[in-house]
């Protein structure tokens, strides 16, 4: 191995990835570092408003990336973009589901008890992160599996390791994207090809849409108690940045990581790992 045959490795060029949720605040930044390294990227998101934003990021390479509308709880309107990818692309190598998030309604807090939470608020929490990783699973992994070769990367998170207080839902269901993500690495090398991985990044604490209103103060902008008790958790001392994900996820999309497959790697500055004293 040497620094050439290194580089080959995270060379994507002719791959094709589909990110879903890839409007999103991570799910832009993966989509932009996978063009970056040759790849063609298809940001399937159900609002597509923001891709145009995200595609002009990814100038000089833009013409590599399509962005296709589709609903993660909506099957029929997944295997309606597999179509469209297809046709643009030819074959799907990659998957990362990135589409996921919390609400507000399904958090628990001064003003709304565990029993008080809506039961809308929590079952769409729950479908969102759940479903909505199973259903891609099952449109881009039947492909993979008629291919026998593919790569699926999941996104948990630090609320599936212990969970998270107030965000209860969420939590639950990170912890069952942990799961689901050991269980289809298994069942795709036992039933399909053992050329086809899953695996799952457990990202720490990255200040975005779905968790602003928990870590930052709604008027003043200034951290809460929360936000501030997590910085005080992370040995590092500080949220995430997009770019702090980048190593593990084009390791785990390249075949740098051809034997790697069933596992869950944190990205957490330490979270994980600190006790508290
Ligand atoms: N930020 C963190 O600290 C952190 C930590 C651990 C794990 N994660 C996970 O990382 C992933 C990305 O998070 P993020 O912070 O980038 O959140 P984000 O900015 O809210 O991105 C999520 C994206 O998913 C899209 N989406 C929501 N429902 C959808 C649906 N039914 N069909 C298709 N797309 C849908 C959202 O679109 P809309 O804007 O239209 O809703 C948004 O573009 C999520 O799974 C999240 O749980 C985040």
């Amino acid at each position: 191995m040497d620094a050439i045959e290194l580089a080959r490795l995270y060379d994507f060029s002719g791959q094709t990835i589909v990110i879903t949720g890839g409007t999103g605040s991570l799910g832009g930044e993966i989509a932009c570092a996978l063009v970056g390294c040759g790849a063609n990227v298809a940001i399937l998101d159900r609002n597509l408003d923001p891709a145009q934003h995200i595609l002009e990021l990814m100038e000089p390479r833009r013409n590599l990336a399509v962005a296709v509308s589709a609903d993660v709880l909506d099957p029929e309107s997944l295997r309606q973009a597999a179509k469209v990818i297809q046709e643009k692309f030819g074959a799907v190598h990659g998957l990362v589901n990135a589409a996921g998030g919390n609400k507000p309604q399904a958090t628990t807090g001064p003003n709304q008890s565990f029993f008080d939470l809506p039961p809308d608020a929590l079952r769409w929490v729950f479908e969102l992160n759940m479903l909505g990783t199973m259903f891609p699973c099952q449109v881009f992994g039947k492909i993979m599996a008629d291919r026998g070769e593919g790569i699926i990367l999941n996104i948990s998170s630090m609320s599936a390791f212990r969970p998270l207080t107030r965000v209860l839902a969420y939590s639950a269901a990170k912890a069952g994207i942990s799961n689901f993500t050991q269980w289809l690495a298994v069942h795709m090398a036992q039933a399909y090809s053992p050329r086809i991985r899953v695996n799952a990044i457990a990202p720490g604490f990255f200040l975005t849409q779905q968790n602003r209103f928990l870590l930052l103060d709604e008027k003043g902008g200034e951290m809460t108690a929360r936000g501030k008790s997590i910085i005080e958790h992370t040995p590092m001392a500080r949220f995430g940045r997009a770019e702090d994900l980048f190593g593990a996820v084009l390791w785990l999309l390249s075949p740098a990581s051809a034997f790697v497959t069933g596992v869950v790697v944190p990205i957490d500055g330490g979270f994980s790992a600190y006790g508290g004293v």
